[in-house]
């Protein structure tokens, strides 16, 4: 079998248990889908915050140069004129003759139909704007248009000024925002990987123009501190200079981080210079001053950006195919997710050895109260035999499994088992 079936195998095997264990289920399921969207289940959820949580404390509560903002998705026309995505948000588009069926002109090879496979039936590509329309309120005109927000990066921008006026922050400092973004994608594809709703968390760190070089460096290492936070191998991670034609229209240095997905070397976050393109560009449509002035100086500049941009449901698919893996145990096939534990939806899954057996489930449920309040993200699994609980616990990415048995009752010891190297220990449960 060569690379690139096991490769898809893997990816498969990924969306399989992602629905199935309450991940990720597709968008609108129940009445055939709708393709680009994704639905996240009990433990994906779980998931998503975890690392969302992480990254808001790693970049934003841990640090003094970082402040948090939360704009509305909904934004006035003008701010999308004015940031060039009315104009170039765009991306190449081609229709068959044949089946009629419409691709992005770079995901079509040999000049063959991916839809029917007919050659030589793709007409010539024009540009196709990704950005969602809609109307504000109950008149459907010019003046009414809005867009759901291709990024959550201009919300941040629009607040700027607001930020300065309330707190005037010195230089450099950096404004952080998590959020949905949506861009109605041509082809929708591999999973979550490209979607056309998905979340984004995007910090613009607004610097003295002749010192982006440091901040943009600076970025550039925590970009890399990140990714081992979440517990993804250096190994698999790739910087790509992106060279001029291939930037987007506002960056004058994109540095993008590929990962190894199962379907391939693709980009994960981007790390861009937007000089003050954003700023600029607001202040010449809004007539306000974007300048910043340096405390005690006459000294006033717009400052420059440096703009590092994560993709969550691509930071999950990361997480989850570093975690995906498959061993053998006693001669049968497990599959379990080695989660870094600070990521895991679940961090203990208590169990009485026997559910029929009153005295062991009253000591496991006071077992199981304990971890509740100190760990919020512990489940009861009373369901099966051991040996299935444990491989049902596996295939979530559960690190520990309690397991509550009469020798509990004597000595107050439980059996601890642990995910990875399915060792199992025994200790007092004020230990847990
Ligand atoms: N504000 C800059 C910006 O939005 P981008 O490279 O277009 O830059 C940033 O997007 C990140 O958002 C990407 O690196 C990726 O992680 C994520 N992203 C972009 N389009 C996506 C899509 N269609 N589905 C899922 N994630 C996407």
């Amino acid at each position: 079998m060569n690379d690139k079936n096991t490769k898809n195998e893997k990816m498969e095997a990924i969306v399989s248990l992602a629905k199935r264990r309450g991940f990720i289920y597709q968008g609108s399921d129940i009445y055939g889908g709708l393709s680009g969207t994704w639905d996240f289940g009990p433990l994906g959820v779980a998931l998503k915050r975890n690392i969302m949580n992480l990254w808001w404390k790693m970049f934003v509560s841990d640090r003094e140069d970082m402040l948090g903002v939360d704009a509305a998705i909904l934004m006035n026309q003008k701010v999308w004129k004015a940031s060039g995505h009315v104009d170039t948000f765009s991306d190449p588009l081609v229709e068959c003759s044949n089946c009629k069926a419409r691709f992005r002109a770079d995901h079509v090879e040999n000049n063959t139909c991916p839809n029917c496979g007919k050659i030589g039936t793709m007409g010539e590509a024009r540009q196709f704007n990704m950005m969602f329309q809609t109307h504000v309120g109950p008149v459907d005109d010019e003046a009414s248009v809005s867009y759901l927000r291709p990024e959550t990066a201009q919300g941040i921008f629009t607040n700027y000024k607001n930020i300065l006026d309330s707190y005037y922050p010195d230089l450099p400092f950096g404004l952080a925002q998590q959020g949905k973004a949506f861009r109605n994608e041509i082809s929708p594809r591999d999973f979550i990987f490209r979607s056309r709703e998905f979340e984004q968390m995007e910090i613009e760190y607004f610097v003295d123009p002749a010192k982006w070089e440091e901040s943009f460096e600076m970025w550039r290492k925590l970009v890399w501190d990140w990714c081992a936070a979440i517990g993804l191998p250096v190994e698999s991670i790739h910087e790509l200079e992106v060279p001029e034609d291939k930037r987007a229209h506002y960056s004058k240095r994109t540095i993008d981080f590929e990962f190894d997905f199962p379907i391939g070397k693709e980009e994960l976050l981007g790390l861009a210079y937007r000089t003050d393109f954003d700023l600029m560009n607001i202040q010449n449509n809004s007539g306000k001053s974007m300048d910043y002035n340096i405390k005690g100086t006459n000294t006033k500049f717009v400052p420059h950006v440096i703009e590092p941009s994560f993709g969550v449901e691509r930071t999950i698919m990361a997480v989850l195919s570093t975690a995906y893996t498959e061993d053998e145990i006693n001669g049968e096939k497990r599959v379990f997710l080695k989660f870094p534990e600070h990521l895991a939806p679940i961090k203990y899954a208590v169990s009485p050895l026997l559910k029929n057996k009153p005295e062991l489930v009253a000591k496991a449920r006071e077992v199981y109260n304990i971890l509740k309040k100190k760990h919020g993200a512990v489940m009861w699994d009373d369901n099966g035999n051991i040996g299935k609980r444990y491989r049902r616990q596996d295939e979530i990415g559960t690190p520990y499994c309690v397991v509550i048995d009469f020798d509990t009752l004597e000595n107050g010891t439980i059996t601890i088992r642990e995910r990875d190297t399915t060792e199992q220990k025994r200790v007092a449960i004020s230990e847990l």
